[in-house]
């Protein structure tokens, strides 16, 4: 048997008998379905559609508030391009494979946690419920000064920046930029879920960025057997129990047939 299969079949046994489960995502998980991540594919001569969106864009200029302020037309653009894509982009087998994972585990009487910090909203698009959206979602947008939150028409924005109806102040998507704090609810749940987790899961992220980085030794420290799947090594990979090396949409799905055929 090849070393890769024998780890499938030794964490799909570890999820078999789990009843809490946790899974971080990142935009590696979004890749298969068209949607560029933020680091890894940098090379020069791949093209531009394709290379990961900070070896194109500097997120100093369009993921910061003080981005925001300066040029509010350009950060609004460039978000309401990254939305129109989001919602033309499809759920990928990865999705659909964490929703019937969610599925199988919550009809046993155990739960799924998906921690994303993406902003896509294609987990809940493949059926996933519990999800918690670490860094926002691009999907909705609110107003910068009261907060109230909209969800713009699938469709390019008539104008930028938009001012909103309640206050006539700038819309703003609703993501966390750099420099920011993350949703409180959306912190503690994260922790709750990798603090009693008996199998967590890094998918498909770089594990750089910071909290969500933290959240392997979280799960790893309370005793989870962690797994990472990802096309490359990271930080976490030495730490985890599982580095599975390949795409989500594949090794995913081979996980939870694996596991419960
Ligand atoms: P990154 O773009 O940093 O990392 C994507 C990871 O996915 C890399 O480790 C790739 O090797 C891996 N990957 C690519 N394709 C894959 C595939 N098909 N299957 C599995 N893995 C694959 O994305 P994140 O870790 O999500 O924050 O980045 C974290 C945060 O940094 C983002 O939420 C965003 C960004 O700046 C903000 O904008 C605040």
């Amino acid at each position: 048997m090849d070393e890769q299969q024998d780890a499938i079949d030794r964490v799909a046994m570890a999820l078999r008998a789990a009843r809490r489960v946790a899974v971080l995502t990142g935009a590696g998980v979004s890749a298969e379905s068209g949607l560029r991540t933020f680091r890894g594919a940098t090379a020069a001569d791949l093209p531009a559609d394709m290379r990961a969106l900070w070896a194109e864009f500097d997120p100093m200029k369009l993921a910061t508030p003080e981005a925001f302020a300066d040029d509010p037309a350009m950060v609004s653009k460039w978000y309401d391009w990254r939305r129109l894509g989001c919602l033309a982009a499809e759920p990928n087998a990865g999705h659909l494979a964490l929703a019937e994972m969610q599925r199988r585990l919550e009809a046993g009487g155990g739960e799924c946690v998906v921690i994303t910090q993406n902003v896509d909203r294609l987990h809940q698009r493949a059926g996933c419920r519990r999800v918690v959206e670490l860094h926002g979602t691009i999907i909705d947008w609110r107003c910068l000064a009261c907060g109230i939150r909209s969800t713009p028409a699938p469709e390019p924005m008539p104008a930028h920046p938009m001012r909103t109806a309640c206050c006539g102040a700038l819309l703003r998507p609703d993501v966390v930029w750099f420099g920011e704090m993350l949703p409180e609810q959306a912190i503690r749940a994260a922790w709750d879920a990798a603090q009693t987790a008996e199998v967590f899961f890094a998918v498909g992220t770089s594990a750089i960025v910071q909290p969500a980085a933290s959240l392997v030794g979280v799960a790893s420290s309370a005793g989870a057997t962690t797994v990472e799947v990802n096309v490359e090594e990271t930080p976490a990979s030495g730490a985890v129990d599982w580095a599975l090396r390949g795409s989500s949409g594949t090794i995913l799905p081979r996980i939870v047939e694996r596991a419960w055929g």
